[in-house]
């Protein structure tokens, strides 16, 4: 025997169950933002792949590690999409949509790919609902989009969530900054961990996370990003902050917050939720973007967005089950009678009722133990007298001509 295919590392078989979970989230989400005014899309499961390299960064572990890339037989590099912010802003130039009014505001539920070592909620394909509301700088988009994930996180049941929020001003700053971070991490390299000092130069950042007793108190002392900032971001950063406190939101400020993509600009967030595990605690989050239509050849056009993942969010929940369609008629048969029995299954749902037929050749004995686990209100058994119909809420069993049945049933449903 040949050995056994089975699904690829890291990615899922959504069955029935979990799958009508996604439609209730999907149900969800389509709700929450349609009332905002958002717009659903779809853009394309592959994209340029310089699309992505540009804007979430060269030096990200997305583009160097995660990518999948590949050369079409046209000799195109293409990549399956790592995340949905790039397309949707590439899409809003490709159709003008800066003539429509302003911010232009978008969602999507969609499937993305990264190449990244599976674990409990990180997958190599997985979904994210997402927004992007695009063509205005107001901090108002900021706290509206903060606002419509917290919505929506409370509507699925989302178990102990906090919401986390910084700002990260423009490039120019954050390189500065960084270089003075390094400088005085280096000033202080005797009282820091070993991992810490390996880690200077690639993500200096990251010393603010450290568990390292002596490090944390180098760090208690080490320079803020937010006191770098120039006032016009910090006014921005208040603004927002004020608008979230003007809907009673709740947050926590976090100045090294950090997400693994480099286009963000001034306002940065995520919720966390204390149900997930520490590593995969991030259910969704987002922020600014207001250099990314230029990196890929556009005009300045600043845009605000957010993805959450699917598969976090279900993980992270307490949706209910949703109830199944209730079985209306069961029909069974003897042998002889598979042809009437399977033109009044096929009439019964079309006529909008919920039917089963014996699909698996069982006697009459299994197929009226097949009705009984079904739950079904009626049960029609085609036999040589003819149709003996069963009401299961009551009442004798009827024989009945085999295209009365319809007639029969349906003033009681
Ligand atoms: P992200 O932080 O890379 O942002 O992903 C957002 C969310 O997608 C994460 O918080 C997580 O719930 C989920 N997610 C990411 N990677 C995986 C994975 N490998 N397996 C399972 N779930 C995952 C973005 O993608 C940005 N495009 C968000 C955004 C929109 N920023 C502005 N607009």
């Amino acid at each position: 025997m040949s050995q056994r295919i089975q699904a690829p590392r890291g990615t899922n078989d959504v069955l029935p169950k979990v799958a009508a979970k996604w439609a209730q989230l999907e149900a969800t989400a389509a709700k929450i933002l349609a009332r905002a005014g958002y717009g659903r899309i779809e853009t394309p499961m592959f994209e340029a792949t310089h699309l992505f390299s540009r804007t979430v960064g060269e030096a990200t572990d997305v583009v160097q590690k995660e990518m999948y890339t590949f050369q079409d037989n046209g000799g195109d590099s293409l990549t399956l999409r790592p995340e949905g912010t790039a397309p949707v802003v590439r899409s809003y130039l490709e159709h003008g949509m800066h003539k429509e009014p302003q911010p232009v505001k978008l969602w999507y539920l969609s499937h993305f790919f990264r190449y990244e070592r599976p674990q409990a909620g990180r997958y190599r394909q997985f979904a994210q609902v997402g927004i992007e509301a695009i063509g205005s700088e107001d901090p108002a988009v900021d706290a509206e989009c903060i606002l419509l994930l917290g919505e929506l996180l409370d509507a699925l049941g989302a178990r102990d969530t906090k919401l986390v929020l910084a700002t990260l001003g423009q490039p120019a700053s954050r390189a500065a900054y960084r270089e003075e971070l390094q400088a005085y991490l280096r000033a202080h390299e005797g009282e820091l961990s070993r991992e810490v000092v390996d880690r200077i130069d690639l993500n200096p950042l990251r010393a603010f996370d450290a568990k390292h007793e002596s490090t944390q108190r180098v760090m208690a002392g080490a320079p803020r990003l937010i006191d770098r900032l120039p006032q016009d971001d910090l006014d921005h950063f208040e603004e927002v902050k004020a608008l979230l406190d003007a809907a009673d939101m709740p947050y926590e400020i976090d100045t090294t917050l950090v997400r693994g993509l480099d286009y963000y600009t001034r306002t940065l967030f995520e919720y966390q939720s204390g149900a997930l595990e520490a590593a995969q605690n991030t259910l969704g989050g987002g922020g600014r973007y207001d250099n990314l239509a230029e990196q890929i050849g556009g005009p300045h056009i600043p845009g605000m967005g957010w993805a959450a993942g699917v598969e976090r969010m279900i993980m992270a929940s307490t949706l209910p089950p949703p109830a199944d369609l209730p079985v209306d008629l069961y029909i069974a048969y003897e042998p002889g009678h598979k042809a009437p029995a399977f033109r009044l299954a096929s009439d019964a749902r079309r006529a909008g009722h919920g039917t089963r037929l014996e699909l698996a050749g069982r006697s009459l004995k299994g197929q009226l133990k097949q009705a009984s686990r079904s739950g079904a209100r009626y049960v029609a058994i085609f036999g040589d007298e003819g149709v003996q119909l069963r009401d299961r809420e009551g009442g004798e069993d009827k024989l009945v001509a085999p295209d009365t049945v319809m007639h029969h049933i349906r003033g009681q449903l």
